[in-house]
């Protein structure tokens, strides 16, 4: 079956954020949402076909999860990326930033320092602020046009830190982080006594020739010293149905984190979750990768937009998921001058590069080409013409 990924689907008046928190937001209707990390594509069939299936029963009770659904959960983790996790080393989890929010409270204490590399999705940076711990952030540093790790910098916030909050794949710009990356962070964190939190909800998003390297599997040592969360909600836009998973292998890192999450009776889930998981896991493949397809000519088409009509533009290009950085600093306009060029101006949303780490990213703007190319295209058109005029 081919997926038609270019239909426009009118999201507004179903209370999505992306769409419809912007008015309130702005106190406009005009604007172009390409912010919000979802994406504007239909919900797969199988996925829509499970849970009507599911509502033909009218009774919506206390629910548990099925050995099918964690059959499915299983069956994707070892096949794709070699995480060969037996059932109870697995957890469901509502959504991933509750899951860091509860492995935060179970694992450290307040006034404990957290580690975190920036720019990050902003989650990551207000966790540990509000609820007491201490934020560290390293900075990213970009090496030939991409994201990577200052492991002296690294190291050095590492030997003050108790745990360390990872996207893998990277949000804001989909810096895949390649095993021997990974192994150097599990040896730092190790020497340290530095828990890794591996988030790794755009795994799946991962853009061939790119492969995830899930952080668990690079060694003994990030297997032990590691929390993972998985989610099939960005792969295939469930997001709002909050079904995510986690996968501890080490005995006494699970008995800690497991018996905590049992007490706060997150297992129960929810049946829409449990249902929806089950059946875009079990069922998934195909359309996972003509939808991988089509992101990557619309990663292509915003390179070869930004490179005939905004060459000043600098670009970070995902390698996994669909969020790409781009840096205007080259226009020598001022950060807030920017950011209300591209509301006002350009009616375009983006996500404020300064939401990801501070002053560091100003000029920066991440944007989401989770959408149909024509949308893509009519934003990215939109921005340009505002730009033009100031040359
Ligand atoms: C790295 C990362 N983690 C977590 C989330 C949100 O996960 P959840 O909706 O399961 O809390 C996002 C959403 O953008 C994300 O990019």
């Amino acid at each position: 079956m081919e997926y038609n990924f270019d239909e426009i689907i009118d999201r507004r008046g179903t209370h999505c954020f992306k769409w419809d928190a912007i008015s309130e937001m702005y106190g406009r209707d005009d604007l172009l949402p390409m912010w919000v990390a979802d994406m504007d594509f239909r919900s797969p069939d199988f996925v829509m076909d499970a849970i009507r299936r599911r509502c033909d029963h009218d009774v919506l009770g206390y629910t548990m999860t099925s050995d099918e659904y964690w059959n499915s959960v299983i069956a994707w983790l070892t096949k794709r990326y070699n995480i060969n996790a037996a059932k109870e080393e697995l957890h469901f989890i509502p959504g991933i930033v509750a899951g860091i929010a509860y492995a935060l409270l179970c694992l450290t204490q307040p006034g404990d320092r957290v580690l975190v590399t920036t720019p990050v999705y902003p989650p990551f940076l207000n966790l540990p602020k509000e609820s007491g711990r201490m934020l560290v952030s390293g900075r990213l540093k970009i090496e030939n046009g991409r994201f990577a790790i200052d492991f002296d910098d690294f190291e050095s916030k590492a030997k003050q830190c108790k745990l360390f909050i990872m996207s893998n794949p990277h949000n804001p710009a989909g810096t895949v982080w390649g095993a021997e990356v990974l192994a150097k962070i599990a040896e730092i964190c190790e020497r340290n006594n530095v828990i890794v939190i591996s988030d790794e909800i755009h795994a799946d998003l991962t853009l061939p020739p790119y492969r995830h390297v899930s952080y668990s599997t690079v060694g003994d040592v990030a297997k032990h010293n590691s929390i993972t969360f998985m989610a099939p909600s960005k792969t295939f836009n469930i997001a709002g149905l909050g079904s995510s998973v986690c996968y501890v292998a080490d005995p006494e890192l699970r008995k800690r984190f497991f018996g905590w999450l049992d007490a706060l009776g997150v297992a129960g889930g929810n049946i829409f979750a449990f249902t929806a998981a089950e059946a875009a896991f079990a069922n998934g493949e195909e359309w996972l990768q003509q939808m991988l397809d089509y992101l990557k000519t619309n990663v292509q088409t915003l390179d070869e937009f930004l490179r005939f009509r905004m060459p000043q533009v600098k670009v970070v290009l995902p390698e996994a998921s669909y969020l790409a950085w781009l840096d205007f600093s080259d226009y020598g306009i001022p950060h807030k001058e920017l950011a209300d060029k591209l509301i006002n101006e350009a009616r375009v949303v983006l996500n404020d590069g300064t939401a990801f780490g501070g002053s560091d990213y100003e000029c920066c703007f991440r944007i989401n080409l989770g959408c149909p190319k024509s949308m893509l295209l009519y934003a990215l058109n939109r921005i340009a013409g505002v730009f033009q005029t100031t040359k």
